[in-house]
């Protein structure tokens, strides 16, 4: 099947490390594109213009898609995209990377999601789903701990609750059912390795790029409380037999679920996988690139991410997917430090001027999130994710080694990295897969 010629203009939709990792790789497309960024951050505005249009603003997203003449939409974060903002571009005609509100539900909705899990039996853990306090304790009650206790609706990372002990589950129980009557899950504890999968769809068919593990607590060691992710690195080490298992028991009936469901989905499924020692089992869905895990897989993507984007949201993805092995290049690993403002995911200092390194080592660079320019010029903090480190090396240890001394470079008084992304996988190597 054809598909129209590759756009000329983009727009990409947000402010993160994702959307900076975004701008790069779709900049660097063959086909040169015009991009623009809305809003952006101070990194991504030396490299695109940013219009000062809110992520979550729906209208004038595409009042401005429209009188920029863009070609093509991609959208970052979760909020537009629940909030219908691929359905309002498609409604005008204009091409969008990211699933319609009734797509986006998949990671809005935990209840919706679970449903579809156990409605076509994709491994997941059992749960229940409450509205009453009581129902929810007796729950409690009759199953053993550890339980997780989880708001049904977008919560920025803040309403999953692992909760030890069963007063500690009640506790959260009726706290995430007293913020405004929301209904809540409760679920099986599952213990394993957890993996992010960022898979591209286009209604039933699929490209699954390499695998990445993020780093989702706030201190070393994996302590603290959860956050949106403080570095990631890819591939993580899952053999080829294990990836194709996953493939077969989760991605393929996940996207058969979806297109059986009647939902046009054009974007990412990223699917939060923990494997367990009884197999493969879905944790959740996000419907949108993974931050901070986009940075550390799309620079092993061997393919123009601008063409396939392009022929997902066409929906022509079958005639322009390449072959799997096209999608790991040289066994490289590559490492994303988040380095953040102390304090976050609690509260943080905004403001702060930054000192960025005027060397870094090779193979490494800086994608900016939460970064702003003051009245001087000079880059300051400006939320809680502030920076990212991306650094490529033959190997992991090579990656970190050259991660960690960029990180280290960085001046600023408020300056909190993990110091331990990809740690864990130094004694296990990533498996090499087979092409
Ligand atoms: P979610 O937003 O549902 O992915 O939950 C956020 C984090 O909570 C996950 O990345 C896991 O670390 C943890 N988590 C969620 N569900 C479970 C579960 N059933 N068992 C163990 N950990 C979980
Ligand atoms: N890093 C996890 C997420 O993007 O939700």
């Amino acid at each position: 099947m054809s598909i129209p010629p590759l756009p000329s203009s983009v727009l990409i939709v947000g402010s993160g490390g994702r959307e900076h990792a975004l701008l790069r790789s779709i900049a660097g497309s063959h086909r040169k594109p015009r991009v623009i960024c809305a809003p952006g951050n101070a990194g991504m505005a030396e490299e695109a213009p940013c219009f000062s249009v809110a992520a979550d603003d729906i209208p004038g997203l595409v009042a401005l898609a429209a009188s920029e003449k863009i070609e093509l939409v991609v959208v970052g974060p979760e909020v537009p995209l629940a909030l219908g903002l691929a359905d309002a571009l498609r409604a005008k005609h204009i091409p969008v990377f990211g699933p319609g509100a009734d797509g986006a539900r998949l990671e809005a909705s935990k209840i919706f999601t679970k449903e579809l899990l156990l409605k076509y039996r994709i491994p997941t853990a059992a749960a229940g789903f409450f509205s009453e306090a009581a129902a929810a304790e007796k729950w409690i009650d009759a199953h053993p701990v550890p339980t997780v206790v989880k708001a049904d609706g977008l919560a920025a990372g803040k309403g999953v609750v692992v909760a030890s002990t069963r007063d500690e589950a009640k506790a959260a129980a009726r706290a995430l059912l007293a913020e405004g009557g929301k209904r809540i899950l409760i679920e099986e504890c599952l213990s394993g390795t957890e993996t992010s999968l960022l898979v591209i769809v286009a209604g039933p068919h699929y490209l699954i790029l390499p695998p990445a593990q993020d780093h989702k607590r706030a201190g070393d060691g994996d302590t603290g409380p959860n956050t949106g992710g403080m570095g990631t690195f890819c591939p993580a080490p899952i053999s080829t037999e294990a990836l194709s298992l996953i493939e077969r028991t989760v991605v393929k009936p996940s996207v058969e679920a979806i297109a059986a469901e009647a939902i046009d989905f054009r974007g990412v499924l990223f699917i939060g996988l923990m494997q367990t020692p009884s197999g493969p089992s879905v944790l959740e869905y996000n419907t949108r690139f993974g931050d901070p895990e986009t940075q550390s897989v799309l620079p092993q993507l061997g393919f123009d991410l601008l063409a396939i984007l392009w022929a997902a949201a066409q929906g022509h993805l079958a005639a322009h997917a390449p072959t799997a092995s096209a999608t790991t290049p040289g066994g490289e690993a590559v490492v994303c430090v988040v380095v953040a403002a102390k304090g976050y995911p609690g509260t943080y200092a905004k403001g702060d001027v930054i000192g960025l390194p005027s060397g870094l080592p090779s193979h490494t660079y800086l994608l900016h999130a939460g970064t702003a320019r003051n009245g001087s010029g000079q880059i300051t903090s400006n939320g809680g994710r502030v920076l990212n480190v991306v650094a490529s090396g033959k190997d992991l240890a090579e990656a970190r080694e050259r991660a960690y001394a960029a990180a280290d470079a960085i001046t600023w008084s408020n300056k909190y990295f993990r110091r331990d992304i990809g740690a864990s996988s130094l004694a296990n190597p990533p498996p090499r897969r087979q092409g």
